[in-house]
């Protein structure tokens, strides 16, 4: 299902109010969470309305996507660093139930191996937030990652480790591997809304939706889960043929 707003803001919001519903239906419920610059406005309108309206977070859990190779919680660009900035240090989540990928780990495989076992143990994933890369992985996920995979150590491609050197001083600096989610453990997910916003999404996003299901497009694994939501802002749905953007024109209250 598509959903396409005016503007950045009010698919960011809807997007939020998306994950504040799953958390006030189930306090306890396991979030998968995303990073990028997609989701700063979400995380931002989250937290007002959290604000507005506090919610028991002591049994919420939530898993991360991915994380950079060789990059601690304390460096400005991992993606620890990124949700504590953005999220968690303005939360009361408790610390053991926030995961994230080890980039540290001395034992990668095995950091793998029991973060899906991890996501399974804690019952699954309720909701999935997913952004997309210009590539169309998701987590990082790159074109031509198998459908069935776990959490896994990928080789970063040249257009993912050129798109995100915007967030490093020096692009040399942007890691060329990370840890991130598999695509089974993504689908596995009961529910699941990816948002995309801005031009530099909206050829991807033409893509996806002429895709047929196939590796070479990350993003396309979606089209086998039940339960998908796309939420997109008038930039991002841009190029997708007219007819989705008139059934999926979403409405957005007090927002405008
Ligand atoms: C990174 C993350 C993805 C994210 C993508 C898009 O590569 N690993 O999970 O979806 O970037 O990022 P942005 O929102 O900054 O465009």
């Amino acid at each position: 299902m598509y959903k396409i707003f005016n503007t950045t803001q009010e698919a960011s919001h809807y997007t939020a109010q998306r994950l504040l519903a799953r958390i006030q239906s189930n306090p306890g419920a396991n979030l998968g969470l995303a990073t990028g610059s997609t989701m700063e406005p979400v995380y931002h309108r989250l937290l007002e309305f959290l604000q507005r309206e506090p919610v028991d977070l002591s049994q919420l859990t939530t898993f991360n996507l991915d994380e950079y190779i060789g990059l601690g919680g304390k460096h400005a660009q991992s993606y620890r660093y990124y949700m504590h900035q953005h999220l968690f240090n303005k939360l009361s989540i408790p610390e053991e139930k926030i995961n994230l990928p080890d980039g540290m780990s001395m034992d990668v495989e095995e950091a793998c191996q029991a973060y899906s076992e991890a996501i399974r143990a804690s019952g699954g994933l309720d909701m999935q937030l997913l952004g997309i890369g210009s590539n169309g992985h998701i987590g990082f996920n790159e074109p031509h990652t198998c459908f069935s995979s776990r959490t896994h150590v990928i080789e970063l491609s040249e257009q993912t480790r050129l798109d995100n050197g915007r967030f490093f001083v020096d692009k040399k600096e942007v890691p060329t591997r990370a840890i991130t989610m598999g695509i089974q453990d993504i689908l596995e997910a009961k529910e699941i809304v990816l948002l995309a916003t801005g031009m530099k999404k909206a050829a991807i996003m033409a893509d996806l939706f002429h895709s047929t299901v196939d590796e070479a497009l990350p993003a396309s694994a979606l089209k086998q889960h039940p339960d998908v939501t796309i939420v997109l802002d008038c930039e991002a749905a841009s190029l997708l043929p007219q007819q989705v953007f008139n059934e999926a024109v979403g409405i957005m209250e007090g927002v405008r």
